[in-house]
């Protein structure tokens, strides 16, 4: 019987690249699960592996090893042409809205290209109806739907790149960095907006973010990562309240004053030594205030007592 429980099941995820200086994990072993009508944050700082995950769960980049499960499915062992069938229950939201629309291309047909991709045999008719009605749902009147993404503001376009994510019924809707390009008071109408899409088409978000704050009203779960790694998982709700991660207490602590300087003060380590350091210990232990010299030698697995986390001296 086809377990329906859970919308996506990440399993393994593992995925490194090579770059400049070398090679770049930028998955290790990241696993976590969302169940149906639920929403997961994947929080952490830029260059963490958020995007890679993204990618990799969406089928848009290969993985290394690991697995990814849709409804069932096994998403990642699947054939192209199953993949293809499968992609239409993802929705995907990109950082930059401007550049995920094609500028040639009027709002009701970049809404409606999934469609196109996806039913090929419905008409010229049925695609407009189907597009001006996903407008609608986003709150985009019909003087958009023929304009050029050129013609829209920021705000708008994310509307528009929402309502082509929703435009095949998917289950599950990935979300990168929603609205980090979006001024704040935008962005509120934003996530109101997809805190409605939820309540009333029992969606599941996949949000992906650098910013914990933003995600804390629509989150049911948090995954905390840190150089590839689930380093803290668990409700949202008790991960705020109480991290275990040291990494994790810093991201909350930092959410009211994360100026321009005191983020520069915790950055002050290249990415090459978070790299260095993960291959042996706690990746993190190169910034933590509690480190001890066993995190040198063994990476922490992720244990779980009131939720999961992968610290050899959590914070009680
Ligand atoms: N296509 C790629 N080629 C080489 N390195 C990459 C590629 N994509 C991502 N990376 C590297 O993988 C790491 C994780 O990147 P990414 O997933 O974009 O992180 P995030 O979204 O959390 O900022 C980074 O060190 C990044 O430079
Ligand atoms: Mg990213």
């Amino acid at each position: 019987m086809i377990d329906t429980a859970a919308t996506l099941s990440v399993k393994n995820l593992t995925k490194s690249f090579v770059g400049q200086h070398g090679i770049v994990h930028a998955l290790r072993d990241v696993s976590f699960e969302i169940e149906r009508g639920q929403s997961l944050s994947i929080v952490g700082e830029s260059g963490c592996g958020k995007t890679t995950a993204a990618l990799c769960i969406a089928g848009l980049q290969s993985l290394d090893a690991g697995s990814v499960t849709l409804s069932g499915k096994n998403f990642s062992a699947a054939s192209r042409a199953e993949q293809n069938q499968l992609r239409s229950d993802f929705g995907m939201v990109f950082q930059n809205p401007l550049s995920a629309l094609n500028p040639r291309m009027r709002i009701w047909q970049s809404v409606a290209e999934p469609l196109r991709v996806h039913q090929p045999t419905l008409s010229g008719e049925m695609q407009h109806q189907r597009a001006q009605a996903a407008l609608e749902q986003v709150g985009l009147g019909a003087q958009h739907f023929r304009a050029f993404p050129g013609e829209l503001s920021g705000g708008q376009l994310q509307r528009v790149v929402l309502a082509r994510a929703l435009i095949l019924n998917p289950k599950l809707v990935i979300l990168d960095e929603p609205t980090s390009a979006l001024d704040v008071s935008i962005q509120a109408q934003v996530l109101n907006l997809l805190q409605e899409l939820r309540d009333t088409r029992g969606l599941s978000y996949l949000f992906i973010t650098h910013n914990l704050a933003l995600v804390e009203v629509l989150t049911d779960q948090v995954v905390v990562m840190y150089a590839g790694r689930v380093v803290e998982s668990g409700p949202a709700a008790l991960v705020f309240a109480k991290p275990r991660h040291p990494y994790t207490q810093e991201l909350i602590r930092t959410i009211p004053e994360a100026t321009p300087k005191n983020r520069a003060a915790f950055r002050a380590i290249n990415v090459g030594q978070i790299q260095a350091a993960a291959e042996v210990g706690c990746a993190y232990r190169l910034r933590c205030a509690h480190a001890k010299i066993e995190c040198a030698n063994v990476v922490p697995p992720l244990a779980t007592q009131t939720h999961a986390v992968a610290c050899l001296f959590p914070l009680s």
